[in-house]
């Protein structure tokens, strides 16, 4: 654990700079919330005239206070911030929470700059500026100028957004979803939430990581941390839509990203992703308080025929779907039903089900070995009381004496059922108010875990590749001033790292492209190459199936005069001779660099499919082969691969080799490549390969 961020986050004394006698300003909040709080620690108000604030004394200046000061929480106007930091390093304080707002995210880099610059002199660290502040229940330490810790609980919420961890931390008393931290990072000029993940997967009172982000500041380290995680994580990513990118970029000074990367960043590292604030409240209270669903096995109890049906379909839709419960676990389970009950699953004890049914099926089926997870369904009845249904599901959960698997509840009807829902979360046991919820629940417990298997260790390198080649080649294009890389140059670094290219050999003239084609093998194929084409099809500057030497003769003319009508100034190498690849089923593969996560990779199927259905997935790169499958069977036309109306499957293995080899090129070769595709690859029939026919790479700007 860091001891400088340990110190900013649990510090043994805290000094407030700004601390005000006026009760409507900020810096007075922050040390009446500390009092409050009951912050056992040594407080030290610095106001510049005051003697003494609630019974604290007060210091004109950091510097003239005579113990030691772990923290200092700033709430001072911007422009005094790097006088009363760089007081703050004399005085040897070891971390700042800066309050203040109108640093980068009103366009002051150069203040943000200078603050930051001034703290990493004295080896301090920065949470914010543009903050709330910290909140610990586990420290008693309101150190912030919302209102009150929030409800006592495991989660700790990580938030960009100041007025949205206030509202969050109200709302935790109403939503029962009990947090132990609240940490507000604002504008994340030094700590950012990469680092927050590190420390909080070391802190022993957080079992569960929830972030509200607008936007990352490097996201290849946030990829990193989320894997060395082994805490769950669960973020709401805002700024998904154009709006909401530019209002992020004006809240918070963030660059919201490509929506589709964040969500496959998250997934490659094992981040479940909020689809808005309630399910980041519903996520965060299952994963907080429960274990991780180790297999697929769900088991529904249910007294009510029509919340198991509502079960099951959430089941099936959030990737979970039910399957029989085994004879002998079912044949125990009749026995606590009445005989118009069903054992198998959903499991329906009927609604005259009390809760002697509830406490037996679930102590039985609980513990049973097949049971992976298990959601308990209650409908409100005459005949049953809530509360001791309530007690019947956590008295028969705590006497099994099995507590690594997660259960669920849901509680259907009024007041009562309200009450007694309360009172199991109190207990620990994560309940919802639909049926949905809680199996939508469970199902992220199984994700959550089958990401943690697949996010951590992939480091992908292949070993096949010409990486001091490939920059070869770069840089001869770069010499002769050229921002992009021609076919023939384009092939051969995709060839240097391991990809399947077409035969292609670059003739300077027509006798040379007959002798060319003969070695190649008739038929083959003509394309202009020039710096100044790059869409030869257009330019009519492509032949193809060219079978006999005439063809060669003809070709080379047509795309000669083609080229030279399309730009007359064009500079051309020559004419590119390739091997003509039979045809088959065509895909794309590309790459772009995204602001926060660096090189992407893109895939999908060819032709309308990418043009018109926008039927394509993305990964941060570089990934590895079992990702390279998952990116095979996320677009909607993955059928088509594995073999759909008769076909025999495509070469999935091969193809998964060459968008891993590409995903490492891309990765590799990141401060040259700006953009580049492979389009169209051609995927054969199971083992018979993939050809890459076309390839094309824009070169960075230097
Ligand atoms: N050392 C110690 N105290 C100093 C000081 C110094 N060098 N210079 C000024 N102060 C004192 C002031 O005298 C004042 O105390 P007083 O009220 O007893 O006179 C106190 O610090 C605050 O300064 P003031 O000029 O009154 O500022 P303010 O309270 O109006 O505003 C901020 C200060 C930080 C609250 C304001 O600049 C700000 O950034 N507000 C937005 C914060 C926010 O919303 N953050 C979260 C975003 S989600």
């Amino acid at each position: 654990m860091d001891p400088i961020i340990n110190a900013v986050l649990k510090p043994k004394s805290i000094a407030v700079i700004g601390a005000s006698t006026k009760p409507e300003k900020i810096g007075y909040k922050v040390v009446e919330n500390l009092k409050k709080s009951g912050y056992q620690g040594a407080v030290y108000p610095i106001n510049l005239e005051a003697d003494e604030i609630m019974g604290y004394k007060c210091y004109p200046n950091i510097k003239d206070v005579p113990y030691v000061i772990d923290a200092a929480v700033v709430t001072v106007p911007a422009k005094i911030v790097p006088k009363v930091v760089q007081e703050a390093g004399e005085k040897g304080v070891k971390g700042l929470s800066i309050i203040t707002s109108g640093f980068s995210e009103v366009g002051d880099h150069a203040l943000e700059d200078e603050v930051v610059r001034i703290a990493h002199e004295f080896g301090m660290r920065i949470i914010g500026p543009n903050i709330i502040g910290v909140l610990s229940n586990s420290d008693q330490m309101n150190a912030s100028f919302a209102n009150f810790l929030p409800l006592n609980g495991k989660a700790a919420l990580v938030s960009q957004s100041g007025a949205l961890l206030i509202a969050m931390d109200a709302a935790t008393y109403t939503r029962r979803v009990g947090f132990d931290k609240m940490i507000s990072i604002g504008n994340q000029a030094d700590l950012e939430v990469a680092d927050l993940i590190a420390y909080l997967n070391e802190d022993e009172n957080t079992t569960c990581i929830t972030l509200y982000i607008e936007g990352l500041k490097n996201g290849a380290r946030f990829m990193e941390e989320a894997r060395k995680c082994t805490k769950p994580i669960i973020a709401l990513k805002a700024g998904t839509s154009a709006h909401g990118a530019a209002a992020a970029a004006s809240h918070t000074g963030s660059l919201a990203g490509s929506a589709k990367v964040y969500e496959a960043a998250f997934e490659q590292c094992g981040v479940s992703q909020a689809q808005d604030l309630n399910d980041m409240f519903d996520t965060t209270l299952a994963l907080s308080l429960q274990p991780m669903m180790k297999g697929d096995n769900l088991l529904i109890i249910t007294n009510g025929g029509g919340v198991g049906v509502l079960a099951t379909d959430a089941a099936e839709k959030y990737g979970l779907p039910l399957k029989f419960a085994p004879e002998e676990l079912q044949a125990e389970l009749r026995k606590h039903m009445p005989s118009f009950g069903s054992a198998k699953n959903p499991v329906d004890i009927t609604g005259g089900a009390g809760l002697e049914g509830y406490y037996e099926c679930i102590k039985y089926a609980y513990p049973h070995t097949w049971v992976d997870g298990m959601a308990v369904l209650y409908c409100e009845t005459a005949v049953t009381d809530p509360q001791e249904i309530a007690e019947a599901i956590y008295n028969a959960i705590q006497e099994s004496g099995d507590f690594s698997k997660p259960v669920t509840v849901s509680f259907v009807g009024g007041d009562r059922c309200e009450a007694a829902m309360r009172w199991l979360i109190e207990h620990d046991i994560p309940t919802y108010n639909a049926p949905d919820l809680a199996i939508k629940a469970l199902t992220t417990l199984r994700k959550q875990e089958q990401m943690l298997q697949t996010a951590h260790n992939r480091p992908y390198k292949p070993t096949d590749v010409d990486p001091a080649k490939a920059r070869e080649i770069i840089a001869a294009a770069r010499a002769k001033g050229r921002d992009a890389l021609t076919e023939v140059d384009a092939k051969n670094v995709f060839r240097a790292y391991g990809l399947p290219v077409t035969a292609t050999e670059l003739a300077t003239s027509e006798e040379e492209a007959v002798r060319m084609a003969a070695e190649l093998g008739f038929p083959v194929v003509m394309k202009i190459v020039s710096p100044d084409i790059l869409h030869k099809s257009d330019a009519g500057a492509v032949k193809v199936n060219i079978k006999d030497e005439q063809g060669v003769r003809d070709a080379w003319k047509v795309i000669m005069e083609n080229s030279l009508k399309y730009k007359a100034d064009a500079e051309i190498d020559g004419i590119a001779v390739q091997e003509m690849a039979p045809w088959a089923t065509e895909v794309i593969v590309g790459s772009v660099n995204d602001a926060t996560f660096g090189p992407t990779l893109m895939f999908g199927l060819g032709g309308i499919f990418v043009e018109v259905m926008k039927d394509v997935t993305f990964k941060v790169a570089p990934i590895d082969i079992a990702t390279a499958m998952d990116m095979q069977s996320e677009i909607k036309s993955a059928k088509i691969l594995q073999g759909a109306r008769g076909e025999l499957p495509r070469d999935q293995k091969a193809l998964a080799n060459v968008l891993a080899h590409y995903s490492y090129m891309v990765y590799d070769l990141n401060d040259e490549i700006a953009e580049s595709d492979a389009n169209p690859v051609i995927v054969y029939e199971d083992g018979k390969g993939v050809m890459v026919v076309d390839a094309r790479i824009i070169l960075t700007k230097k």
